[in-house]
């Protein structure tokens, strides 16, 4: 007569079988440094600290672009990035060496880098400088194909119509006296 218990037999068999397949698997997939310091693969710190620098902040322009770095500190732009609006310094130089162009905007892509923080924009803070940008070059009589760098010098954007203004104000106090 058949044994009435082979049904759970067969069955812790499976179960137990599967358990150790799971087991087993583990064992051997995990990789080796799996759960040195935590739930990850403590390998993984080393690798990522290997990896070769892409972006240098300002501090890797500098050395090579005093004149730049210290117009820009100065300005209203002094908090940004160059790397923002240029290309992360990895692309550009190495060591004391310049190995490629460093790209640059010009033309319609140079107004949608600057309109991309300046436009008015309803959610920015109120104090942030926002223009319309048909508005504004509409108030200034000049074609909306202007670029922003034929008014403002892009590293320091007030700089020069700040030097016009003064040159203004000087001239009517000439003309007063
Ligand atoms: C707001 C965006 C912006 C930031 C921030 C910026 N640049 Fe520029 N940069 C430009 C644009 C746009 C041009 C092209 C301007 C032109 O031809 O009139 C340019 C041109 C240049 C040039 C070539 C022309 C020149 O003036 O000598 C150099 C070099 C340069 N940038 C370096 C830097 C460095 C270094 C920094 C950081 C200290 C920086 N830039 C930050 C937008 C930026
Ligand atoms: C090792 C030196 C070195 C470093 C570091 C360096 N540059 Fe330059 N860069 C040069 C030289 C050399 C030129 C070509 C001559 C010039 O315009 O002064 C140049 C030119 C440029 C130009 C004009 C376009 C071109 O490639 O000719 C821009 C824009 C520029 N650099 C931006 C930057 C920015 C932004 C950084 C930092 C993220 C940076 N550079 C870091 C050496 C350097
Ligand atoms: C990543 C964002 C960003 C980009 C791109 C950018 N700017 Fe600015 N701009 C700023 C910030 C931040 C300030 C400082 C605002 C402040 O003082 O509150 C500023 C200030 C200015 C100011 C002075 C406004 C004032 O009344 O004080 C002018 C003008 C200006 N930018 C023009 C430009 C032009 C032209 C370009 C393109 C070449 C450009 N910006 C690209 C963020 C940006
Ligand atoms: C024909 C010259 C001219 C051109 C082109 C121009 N601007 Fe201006 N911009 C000015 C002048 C002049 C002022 C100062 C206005 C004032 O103080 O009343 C100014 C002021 C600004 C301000 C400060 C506004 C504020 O409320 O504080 C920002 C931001 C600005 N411009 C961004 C840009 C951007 C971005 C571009 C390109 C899309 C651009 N401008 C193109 C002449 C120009």
């Amino acid at each position: 007569m058949e044994n009435p218990n082979r049904f759970w037999i067969r069955l812790t068999v499976v179960f137990v079988g599967i358990i150790a397949v799971v087991v087993l698997g583990r064992m051997a997939m995990l990789p080796e440094s799996w759960g040195k310091y935590g739930y990850y693969r403590g390998d993984s710190i080393e690798e990522e600290a290997q990896r070769a620098m892409k972006y240098g902040t300002n501090e890797s322009c500098k050395g090579c672009h005093s004149e730049v770095s210290e117009l820009k500190s100065h300005s209203a732009h002094q908090r940004l990035s160059c790397e923002m609006c240029h290309a992360p310094v990895s692309e550009h130089a190495k060591g004391s060496n310049k190995f490629a162009v460093m790209p640059t905007k010009k033309g319609k892509e140079q107004i949608g880098l600057c309109l991309s923080c300046h436009q008015k924009t309803i959610g920015r803070p109120e104090k942030f400088p926002m223009i319309d940008h048909a508005r504004h070059l509409a108030a200034q009589k000049v074609k909306p194909s202007h670029t922003c760098d034929q008014c403002h010098t892009v590293h320091a954007p007030l700089e020069n119509i700040n030097h016009v203004k003064d040159q203004r104000s000087l001239k009517e106090a000439l003309n007063e006296n």
